[in-house]
């Protein structure tokens, strides 16, 4: 018998890994992978773009009544890549000045509910892998797996230095050092949903695991909750 389709929760830190454990789990179990900060990134994107006044409530509602948020799944990469209003937007996305602004646009209320609806809307039929800072704790309380990633700050710096300077020659160790350090404190600091851990989530610290060992304990925690709703 084909083994139940469940969700699969990811939260944690800023470069933990998550969207690497979360792409190689859900291509192993043919489940779909959404990387719900992709969304917070396009819509910070969209506000920079258009010189969207945050402060102004009036503004930010205007500017999320025309952002149209898809997934398009790139063979490739086998990842799914966000598209803003039918426009590609992986790689921008992935800017420095969208990173910069990012925490502060995900801390708005109006911005939550309007990613969190489609989210929740996303898990409908199962069989997805979403990784975040909330998703067990706001966007799939009852997902049948929630693993919380953390790795060593200093692993976690060299990483995402690693990732950003192939593209950008120029960028500091201290620079993304600082970012990644503001982006933790305001994400766990904020009033709406902050990052926390789930009373039922699994830790999982992948500073000294390779990415064949994590995939491969959370592999096993997947049949493990599967077999219990068989
Ligand atoms: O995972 P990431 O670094 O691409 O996320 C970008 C930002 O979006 C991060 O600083 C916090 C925010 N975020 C969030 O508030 N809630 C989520 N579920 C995912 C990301």
């Amino acid at each position: 018998m084909k083994a139940p389709k469940i969700i699969v929760a990811i939260d944690g830190y800023s470069s933990c890994g998550k969207s690497t454990l979360a792409r190689q789990l859900a291509a192993k179990l043919g489940y779909n992978y959404i990387d719900s900060g992709a969304m917070y990134r396009a819509i910070t994107l969209y506000f920079l773009r258009n010189g969207v006044n945050i402060r102004d409530k009036e503004q930010v509602a205007e500017a999320l009544s025309n952002i149209h948020l898809t997934f398009v799944f790139n063979e490739h990469t086998g990842k799914s890549e966000i598209c803003l209003n039918e426009e590609n937007a992986e790689h921008q996305i992935r800017d420095m000045l969208v990173a910069e602004k990012v925490s502060e646009i995900a801390a708005i209320r109006e911005v939550r509910s309007f990613a969190v609806a489609q989210q929740k809307q996303m898990g409908k039929k199962k069989g997805i892998v979403m990784d975040g800072r909330d998703i067990g704790t706001v966007v799939f309380p009852d997902a049948e797996l929630k693993v919380f990633m953390t790795a060593e700050p200093d692993i976690r710096v060299m990483r995402r230095y690693d990732e950003l300077v192939a593209t950008n020659p120029s960028i500091t160790i201290d620079e993304v050092k600082h970012n990644l350090e503001l982006r933790d404190y305001i994400d766990s600091n904020r009033e709406e949903s902050p990052l926390r851990q789930a009373e039922d989530a699994i830790v999982l610290d992948n500073s000294v695991l390779t990415r064949e060992e994590q995939l491969h304990k959370v592999i096993d925690w997947v049949k493990e909750r599967a077999s219990v709703i068989a």
